[in-house]
């Protein structure tokens, strides 16, 4: 089932200068899927949240988050929905206070909400003042804000924005256990993309409000030719190199150390790994790593597009 359904969904602000934040936008959002909303400032990312949630109505289209129209359905929506905004607003009082607060208003038990500190890795802050928590930590407490009630649905406005890398990184490793433990549907807003490559398994790409694609993010780096990379350890990388040159995909081979760099065109991710893997390859392979996918390609090529 479609989590999220936006159908034709047109939401214009202003009145002497009219903005269309989102344009005749169609996508849906499969259940259990991590997605990344991706699309440059100002394209309508935090706009089709606050529809998602209710906060604001659409002019046109129609909208359904677990079947209902948000903007009838408010509560009931929103009651099943996690939301981190992007410009989170929280009182000056402890973490453990405020979490115990929301806790309450959600009618949850208070062991869950000490769960849940737990879980986002907040526990040593659990007595500071909110005031005093620094960017990564005020990130884990929106994320723990918006974990308690057992949301099915997550909504993460740029979860790791201004955050060191460090952070970031923390963030996204916190992201991607959710994902395995919770098996909820997450929708991650974000304008940078490397960011979803280890998280998100779907995409929708807007820009000025229009969507330009939606779908599997493997899908999406077939269709815009995008190269990824394989690290390849080998007893004999110069040998292996020259089997591999053979094939058309191969976009490039770098011998690097105890192995190999290829950059294949990533519609061939298969093909390339049932050589590696086959029986009657003549040299021995250690260990096979896929390095990255070029996903600021992927970026590029769809920025161009729209
Ligand atoms: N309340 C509002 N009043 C007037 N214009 C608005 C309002 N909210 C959003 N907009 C405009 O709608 C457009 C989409 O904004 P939105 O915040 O959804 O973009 P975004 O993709 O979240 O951008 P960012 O990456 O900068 O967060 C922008 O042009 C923005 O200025
Ligand atoms: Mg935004």
């Amino acid at each position: 089932m479609d989590i999220v359904v936006f159908d034709n969904v047109t939401k214009i602000f202003g009145k002497s200068k009219v903005i269309k934040a989102l344009d005749n936008a169609s996508f849906r959002i499969p259940s259990k899927v991590v997605a990344g909303l991706l699309g440059p400032n100002g394209s309508g990312k935090t706009t089709s949240f606050k529809l998602i949630m209710g906060f604001l109505k659409p002019n046109s289209g129609k909208i359904s988050v677990f079947g209902k129209d948000p903007w009838i359905d408010e509560y009931s929506v929103r009651r099943r929905i996690g939301y981190l905004p992007e410009k989170p607003v929280y009182p000056y009082v402890s973490v453990y206070k405020f979490l115990k607060h929301i806790g309450k208003m959600q009618g949850v038990d208070i062991r869950e909400v000490e769960r849940i500190i737990r879980l986002v890795g907040l526990e040593e802050y659990k007595f500071f003042n909110i005031r005093g928590l620094s960017r990564g930590y005020l990130q884990r407490l929106g994320l723990a804000q918006a974990l308690i009630g057992d949301p099915e649905l997550l909504l993460l406005d740029e979860p790791t924005a201004n955050l060191d890398p460090l952070s970031r990184k923390q963030i996204l490793d916190l992201i991607k256990d959710l994902k395995k433990e919770l098996g909820i549907t997450i929708i991650i807003a974000t304008h940078i993309l490397p960011e979803l490559q280890e998280v998100a398994d779907y995409v929708v790409y807007i820009n000025k409000g229009r969507i330009i694609e939606a779908g599997k993010l493997e899908d999406l780096t077939h269709k815009y030719f995008v190269h990824t990379y394989y690290y390849v350890e080998t007893s004999d990388p110069r040998k292996l190199a020259s089997r591999i040159i053979m094939e058309e995909y191969v976009r490039g081979i770098e011998v690097r150390d105890n192995g190999l760099l290829i950059k294949i065109n990533s519609a061939y991710k298969e093909d390339l790994l049932n050589i590696l893997t086959s029986s009657e390859l003549s040299v021995y392979v250690k260990n096979i790593k896929h390095v990255t996918t070029e996903l600021g390609e992927l970026y590029e090529k769809l920025s161009r597009a729209s």
